[in-house]
């Protein structure tokens, strides 16, 4: 099977990614399409999540890494549901940094959660997953399906990864290089 991808290296980009096979980049760039193009969700481009990480290429991330996750660790989840929900988990529109308050942490998860649903129209899971993101923060909103502990995981995995090495994950390197 060829592979598309080499495996990652400190320095190579900074992604931190699995390599992935042509199928697998195929796939996880047909599933993302509708919504990584989506002019409203493209509006979190305006927003920085973590140094220089807007909060669409972090949401991109999470897609990316729980889709690695769900394949690597055989998990066996629903990955539509996954990656519209992964993709959609930050959707809060906002400068956190300026406009949040200090309680952002627990409350953008539902804000996200009622922007998503309200543009996208959201299953019970996809809804779920966003609103339960954040756990252990949001201690009574645990995670409930598979789906949403892989995302739980994947954030936390992506915003550390953010916040110390500062480096800036593109759509171009998550949708297409690889890496
Ligand atoms: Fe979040
Ligand atoms: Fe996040």
């Amino acid at each position: 099977m060829k592979l598309q991808a080499r495996v990652y290296e400190p320095d190579d980009c900074g992604n931190g990614h699995f390599m992935m096979t042509v199928e697998e980049q195929e796939e996880f760039n047909h599933l993302m399409a509708p919504l990584a193009g989506d002019p409203r969700v493209l509006r979190m481009r305006q927003y920085i999540q973590h140094g220089r990480v807007t909060t669409y290429d972090h949401c991109l991330a999470v897609a990316r890494t729980s889709y690695e996750l769900n394949l690597r660790l055989h998990l066996h989840a629903h990955v539509g549901e996954l990656l519209r929900a992964a993709f959609l988990h930050d959707y809060f529109l906002y400068d956190w940094h300026t406009r949040g308050d200090h309680l952002h942490g627990y409350h953008h998860p539902g804000i996200a959660a009622g922007n998503a649903d309200r543009d996208f129209h959201l299953t019970k899971r996809e809804r779920g997953c966003i609103e339960t993101h954040m756990w252990p923060l949001t201690l009574f909103h645990m995670p409930s399906s598979k789906e949403a502990w892989i995302i739980t995981l994947a954030d936390k995995i992506c915003s550390t990864r953010e916040t110390l090495t500062k480096r800036r994950m593109t759509p171009e390197t998550v949708l297409h290089k690889g890496v």
